[in-house]
């Protein structure tokens, strides 16, 4: 026929004759991982046609650049790029159906091994999707187990410290249980998640979706669904969660909302509220007359604030937190007893909030927060609000640690020439008073504590990559522990007893 169009090659059929075996008709994820634009992420355009055509050594995933040509990778690619056509549903139902406990799991009495189960580390490798758990006195590997795809997040310690919660990037939440060594069981609790909190109760985890939109409450006894939260703003718009935190003292669950201007807080016990939602006529006990009034487990509070905030640090109190606006250049603090803004402070250069920690300086406690598109460190009066002093550093940084029992601070560089120089800075002086490249031009990051601060744990960010291990008091290297892209580090106690110097 005459003029008639080419046709392109069609990614839509490629992908279901190839594709959907793995990754699912839907796209959600089977034994391969979802490929949906929100789990992809910057995996776009080149770099993505390369992973279709080379494959994962050493995984499932073929390489298909001898079967397709460039053309039908490049139409494959787009269709994975692509935004799904309908939002998918994932209620407690379907969640309900995903739910799998390890049949050969067997609680044990004591711990399975003699280390202190307090200074137990869990490394999560990235590399291979693995997490490693280290005596934390020895270093000696006591157990290595498969993670799902990608995990995203801190993992959550229960409060005793026996069980730990691990989530992915595709919403998967897996519990292990710390003393027999064994994987408990998992359950798929959103499509797209962003992290997860442990009520200060230990009963109930909350998981931060982006898809759906909505805050998972599972039981932490057994995975089961215990509530759905859809989130709407009071306009009637929907939002995607950020991220969720608990509030120990306030017994709650605090969450970040992506794209309406509050933050939520909901109550983890039987008692929580009451929480007036409109106009209060009187909330005299007995005689009160509000609307919308939520009460209970699971009760519901908004907090109005001027711009969505993504990103919290609390006070140790967990009166105010910290929140950071998108353009990245102020900090707002939020008063959670009255429930609004109290304050701003000056943050250019994209604040990290998520990983700000704080400690006594001269009678009074200071935060630090490194920012992630200049080379500093903000340091903040947490009384005053006031800026106390820049700290400036060799290049933008992503973490920050400290333990009580160190006079310092380390905090990394992530990106520039000078990637991969960790600053060891004095937490009175607030002086960088050494800079150590431990692997020159290898990236280095993520510092993690033993429970008594002697040792100081830095990742080298790589594939083949390592955990070294540090005399903290003199920064002098005395072990290293190869590792698979040990993303992050984590030792229990200093998790489940709020140690100053940690980021929660
Ligand atoms: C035999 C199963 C299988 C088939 C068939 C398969 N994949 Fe995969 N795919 C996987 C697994 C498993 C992974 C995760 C690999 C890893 O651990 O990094 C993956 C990873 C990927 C990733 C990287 C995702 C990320 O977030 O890092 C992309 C992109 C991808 N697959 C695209 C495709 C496309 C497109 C096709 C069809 C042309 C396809 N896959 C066919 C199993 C498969």
């Amino acid at each position: 026929m005459a003029g008639a169009a080419e046709a392109g090659p069609d990614g839509a059929m490629i992908y279901r004759d190839l594709c959907a075996g793995c990754h699912a008709e839907t796209r959600l994820g089977g034994t391969g991982p979802a490929l949906i634009p929100e789990s992809l992420g910057r995996l776009k355009g080149e770099k993505l046609e390369a992973v279709i055509g080379a494959g994962r050594a050493m995984t499932q995933m073929p390489g298909f650049a001898d079967t397709l040509s460039a053309g039908d990778i490049a139409a494959v690619a787009a269709y994975v790029a692509a935004p799904l056509a309908e939002a998918p549903v994932w209620g407690a139902a379907e969640i309900t159906a995903t739910r799998a406990l390890n049949a050969d799991y067997k609680p044990a009495a004591a711990p399975v091994f003699s280390a202190d189960p307090m200074n137990v580390t869990l490394v999560v490798e990235t590399g291979d999707h693995h997490v490693s758990v280290l005596d934390g006195d020895t270093f000696e590997v006591l157990d290595r187990f498969a993670t799902p795809f990608a995990v995203h997040g801190g993992p959550k310690f229960s409060p005793d410290g026996r069980h730990v919660f691990i989530m992915s990037r595709d919403g998967w939440v897996q519990k292990y249980d710390l003393w027999s060594l064994s994987v408990v069981g998992q359950v798929r609790a959103g499509l797209n998640s962003r992290n997860i909190a442990m009520s200060p109760d230990g009963k109930w985890l909350a998981v931060a979706n982006y898809l759906p939109m909505s805050l998972t409450i599972l039981s932490t006894a057994d995975l089961s669904v215990a509530k759905v939260v859809e989130i709407t703003g009071k306009d009637g718009s929907p939002s995607r969660v950020a991220a969720v935190y608990q509030a120990p003292q306030r017994n709650t669950f605090v969450l970040a909302l992506k794209d309406v201007p509050e933050i939520w807080e909901i109550a983890t016990t039987e008692d929580g509220g009451p929480y007036a939602e409109g106009f209060v006529h009187s909330s005299e006990a007995g005689v009160e007359e509000a609307l919308g009034v939520e009460r209970g487990l699971f009760a519901r509070r908004r907090i109005a604030v001027s711009a969505p905030l993504d990103d919290f640090f609390f006070s140790p109190d967990y009166r105010n937190l910290i929140g950071a606006n998108r353009e990245g250049e102020t900090g707002v603090v939020v008063n959670l007893d009255v429930g609004r803004e109290i304050a701003s402070l000056p943050l250019p250069g994209m604040p990290h909030l998520g990983s700000g920690i704080s400690w006594m300086r001269q009678g009074r406690r200071v935060m630090a927060v490194p920012h992630l598109n200049e080379g500093s460190i903000s340091i903040i009066d947490m009384e005053d609000w006031s800026l106390v002093k820049v700290i400036h550093t060799s290049g933008p940084g992503f973490f920050l640690r400290s333990h009580a029992g160190t006079p310092y601070l380390w905090a990394d560089v992530f990106t520039g020439e000078h990637k991969g120089e960790m600053h060891i800075i004095d937490k009175q002086s607030l002086e960088v008073v050494k800079v150590i490249t431990p692997a020159p031009g290898k990236t280095v990051a993520h510092t993690e504590f033993t429970k008594d601060g002697s040792r100081a744990l830095v990742s080298i960010w790589e594939d083949d990559g390592a955990v070294i291990v540090f005399d903290a008091a003199t920064q002098t290297e005395l072990q290293r522990l190869p590792m698979r892209k040990p993303s992050g580090k984590y030792n229990v106690w200093n998790k489940i007893s709020f140690e100053d110097g940690t980021s929660h």
